[in-house]
């Protein structure tokens, strides 16, 4: 099973651990000649990583991504793209009294119970740092969203709510509530000080999102953004539109009922069958308090044993302004692969755009064919200078013509038009011979 690959229009595939050498991701399946989006990406990683946010933890990762493959000149190849980040802050000492016990909130337990495998030093896979892969990844789908604005901020951080919006209100937790701020650090400075850590609810809304999206019946937007969303550690719950609140409604309270000018409201959430309504996207998810925290907790050990600890270190009371931009990674992914469908169903690709980019593409290898030859031909003149072979071959040209023109036919090229192009380039070969 292929666990770890976001695979379906996109092929995505993620690896590395926390505190092994690299966090880094795969992406197959990428045009070529894309301008390779690098500032991009590293803004994007640079909101994630801990240490620039506050009550982020004071760790400081940097997180420099690293081209390994599949970009030339700034541009995509068209082959397999890997991306990296080293794990540079390495302080596995930090985890040594962690090595055989399993924290409570985190994933040791159970990864110890399925793989007999303990990587103690900051979860391993379990590790926010695996997020890295995806953040980098859904930087390369951009072009497909368009004017698509994901809007995506808490309304809820421990017992604070977020109650009126106002977005340009901008700060390190992306709180929208002007009104009780303040409130809100003086909260999370107290849940700070003890040790403590608090979890929260994020409202996601995304504008501008055409009608039409999703694939029944088991590739449904809402079901695609549940998986992708509950994928990201931590997450622990999503509701769309109205969500649970249904539950205390009637079907007359709850349908949305369409008017010519469109629909009435939006109780759900702007997906009907699993396909985007046209309206705004709007669904929440919870995210659960910070695992580790300075304070004692009771746990067992490997062996089975009953043990009191407490987590040292640096830690996140809250983690939520981290988490955001992994959720916008992933709410792209998904949208991005809804899009391609979409564009496949609707024979969008068949426009004069795409039509112009092959014929670039094409043009491109041209010339890069014809640069290739003449060195080669440089080569073999070269060559034949030293072993004072005769530099021209009429026998060898008058075979290669042949053949030349036999692929002509077959691939219903005109034989003359053909003959002719192979001509000028031979004679352009033999200028630097
Ligand atoms: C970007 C990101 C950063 C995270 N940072 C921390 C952290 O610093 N401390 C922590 O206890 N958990 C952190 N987590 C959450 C853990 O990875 C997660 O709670 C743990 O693996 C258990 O998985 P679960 O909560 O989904 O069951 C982070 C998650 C993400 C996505």
């Amino acid at each position: 099973m292929k666990s770890n690959s976001f695979d379906r229009y996109f092929g995505i595939t993620t690896f590395g651990e926390s505190h092994g050498p690299a966090i880094g991701v795969v992406i197959e399946d990428v045009k070529p000649g894309i301008e390779f989006p690098l500032n991009e990406i590293q803004k994007a990683l640079d909101s994630r990583k801990p240490g620039t946010r506050q009550f982020t933890s004071s760790r400081k990762e940097e997180d420099k991504i690293v081209i390994l493959s599949g970009v030339f000149e700034g541009k995509t190849t068209g082959m397999p793209i890997c991306l990296v980040v080293y794990n540079k802050n390495h302080r596995s000492e930090d985890y040594e009294h962690l090595k055989n016990l399993f924290r409570p909130g985190h994933a040791d337990y159970t990864y110890f119970k399925k793989f007999k495998i303990f990587d103690y030093r900051g979860g391993g896979r379990a590790s926010g740092r695996e997020t890295i892969s995806r953040v980098a990844a859904s930087g390369l789908v951009e072009d497909l969203l368009h004017d698509i604005n994901i809007n995506c901020y808490p309304v809820q951080i421990g017992k604070n709510f977020a109650k009126n919006y106002d977005l340009n209100f901008q700060n390190d937790l992306y709180w929208h509530d002007k009104t009780n701020f303040e409130e809100l650090q003086d909260d999370l400075v107290s849940i700070q000080k003890r040790g403590d850590s608090v979890g929260g609810i994020v409202e996601v809304k995304i504008e501008n999102l055409p009608a039409g999206l999703g694939d029944p019946v088991f590739e449904k937007l809402d079901a695609n953004l549940a998986k992708a969303i509950l994928s990201i550690g931590s997450v622990k719950g999503i509701e769309f539109g109205e969500g649970f609140n249904l539950a205390n409604l009637k079907g007359n309270e709850a349908n949305d009922q369409i008017s010519k000018n469109g629909f009435l409201s939006n109780h759900s959430g702007g997906i009907l069958g699993g396909i985007s309504t046209g309206q705004n996207l709007i669904f929440r998810f919870v995210i659960k308090p910070t695992s580790s925290i300075n304070i004692q907790q009771r746990t067992i050990t490997k062996k089975g044993e009953e043990i009191s600890f407490i987590s040292k270190g640096r830690h996140d009371t809250c983690i939520i302004p981290r988490i955001i931009p992994v959720a916008k990674a992933m709410i792209k992914l998904v949208l991005a692969d809804a899009i391609s469908y979409q564009k496949l169903i609707e024979n969008q690709y068949l426009n004069l755009l795409d039509y112009r980019e092959a014929i670039d593409k094409i043009d491109g290898d041209i010339l890069i064919a014809l640069y290739r030859r003449k060195e080669l031909s440089e080569l073999i003149g070269k060559f034949k200078e030293e072993k004072n072979i005769e530099i021209v071959d009429y026998e060898r040209e008058k075979e290669l013509l042949k053949n030349l023109r036999k692929k002509a036919k077959t691939w219903k090229l005109d034989e003359d038009f053909i003959e002719n192009i192979w001509k000028m380039i031979i004679a352009e070969s033999k200028k630097n011979q």
